[in-house]
């Protein structure tokens, strides 16, 4: 039996091991243990994924929750290895750039316990985010990396990292997609209730750090997406964290008053959302690049990306959110890319391939 700790804790870790999970539950040769840091808590940014993705119940929850890079990371790496230490698994499984990531892999690699990392060679070069520092650690510490892209392949390769540790397998999130995307048009209302008509509205989220905390460029994304709303109705599922930075600020109702703020969404009517919207404006990773799975225009609202595939196939265009009028320009102009794109993510089985290697 192959014992594989998945360390999780934020919400684009759930969608992303959900596919993963789900595999694993049909392979009698791999016992899976999750642990879910409880960095995101609330119902909306946790508990809606396990029972909408159907995620197993975790089986250790560290109830972490939120506070300074230091204190929260260190908080995990204290109870992850006293997890790993009972369990002795044969890997550990991390997703992503989050301080989830950092804090198991680097748990496991203290205690010589082989890390694998979904996700791996993702690289913005801006060394300001701690999403990138997550990243560079996490892949150095890890013995399997595997990589949704082939410049993240490349990526690996220019830091060292010896090839036969790295395994190119597609995106685990084009696998929830293509799952999970069918079952968004069965289950989800969320047109209905938010009233809104296909291609007749702007899709936007906001939460990183680079823009939550920098007062000018987030004033310049809230002006700017007040400035479309005049033409196109703008829908904004806000994250916890940029609701408080923005009711802090005093600016929330303003902006209430002219973009429909909702909840955070689950992923189901989230898929509808973005399937059925005429642009997305985003500084997630995540959105951008299911912004392209349904072949929606998307802007990026950031000064760079790591999913630089997309903005070579035109499906992409990064817009720093500089000034409110380039924001609003940029929504307003975006385009389409060219049909003819190849298979940039993979063919939906990436879940798969990770279990081939894991299994073994
Ligand atoms: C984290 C990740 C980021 C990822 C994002 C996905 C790090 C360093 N950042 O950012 O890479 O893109 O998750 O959404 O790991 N909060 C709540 N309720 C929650 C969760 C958070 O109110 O359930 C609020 C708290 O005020 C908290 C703040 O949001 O301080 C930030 O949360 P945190 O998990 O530290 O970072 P994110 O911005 O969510
Ligand atoms: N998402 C969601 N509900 C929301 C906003 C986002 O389900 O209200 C999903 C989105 O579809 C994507 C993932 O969360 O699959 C992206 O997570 P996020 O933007 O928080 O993080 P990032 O990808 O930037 O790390």
């Amino acid at each position: 039996m192959i014992n594989v700790v998945t360390v999780i804790g934020a919400r684009p870790q759930f969608i992303k091991s959900a596919v993963v999970s789900r595999a694993m539950s049909k392979r009698p040769e791999i016992r899976e243990v999750i642990v879910h840091t409880g960095q995101h808590y609330d119902e909306n940014m946790s508990d809606v994924f396990f029972e909408e993705l159907e995620i197993p119940v975790p089986d250790y929850h560290l109830a972490i929750g939120s506070g300074l890079h230091g204190y929260q990371t260190g908080r995990m790496l204290e109870a992850i290895e006293k997890v790993l230490l009972e369990i002795k698994p044969e890997w550990v499984l991390v997703y992503g750039d989050t301080n989830s990531t950092l804090a198991g892999a680097l748990a496991a690699a203290k205690l010589h316990i082989p890390v694998a990392h979904v996700e791996a060679g993702l690289r913005s070069f801006n060394r300001l985010m701690p999403e990138e520092l997550n990243r560079v650690v996490a892949d150095n510490l890890s013995q399997v990396l595997f990589a949704p892209t082939e410049t993240a392949v490349q990526n690996l390769k220019k830091e060292g990292i010896r090839d036969d540790q790295v395994y190119l397998v597609g995106d685990v999130m084009y696998d929830a997609a293509l799952f999970y995307g069918a079952k968004a048009d069965k289950e989800s209302g969320v047109l209905k209730r938010l009233e809104l008509n296909p291609r007749g509205y702007v899709l936007a989220t906001v939460h990183r750090a680079e823009n939550t905390d920098d007062e000018a460029r987030l004033t310049a994304i809230c002006r700017g997406l007040m400035m479309t709303a005049r033409e196109l109705p703008v829908v904004l599922p806000l994250h916890p964290r940029t609701r408080n930075i923005l009711a802090r600020a005093g600016v929330l109702r303003e902006l209430e008053e002219r973009i429909r703020i909702i909840e955070p969404v689950g992923y189901l009517d989230m898929v509808m959302l973005e399937k059925n919207s005429r642009v997305i404006a985003t500084d997630s990773g995540g959105v951008q690049k299911e912004a392209f799975f349904y072949r929606v225009p998307c802007v990026t609202l950031r000064d760079e990306t790591e999913w630089v595939e997309l903005v070579v196939h035109g499906w992409n265009r990064i817009v720093p959110p500089r000034s409110a009028e380039q924001v609003n320009k940029g929504v307003l102009t975006a385009a389409e890319g060219s049909s003819e794109v190849p298979l940039l993510y993979g063919d939906g089985n990436a879940a798969d391939k990770i279990l081939n290697v894991l299994g073994n």
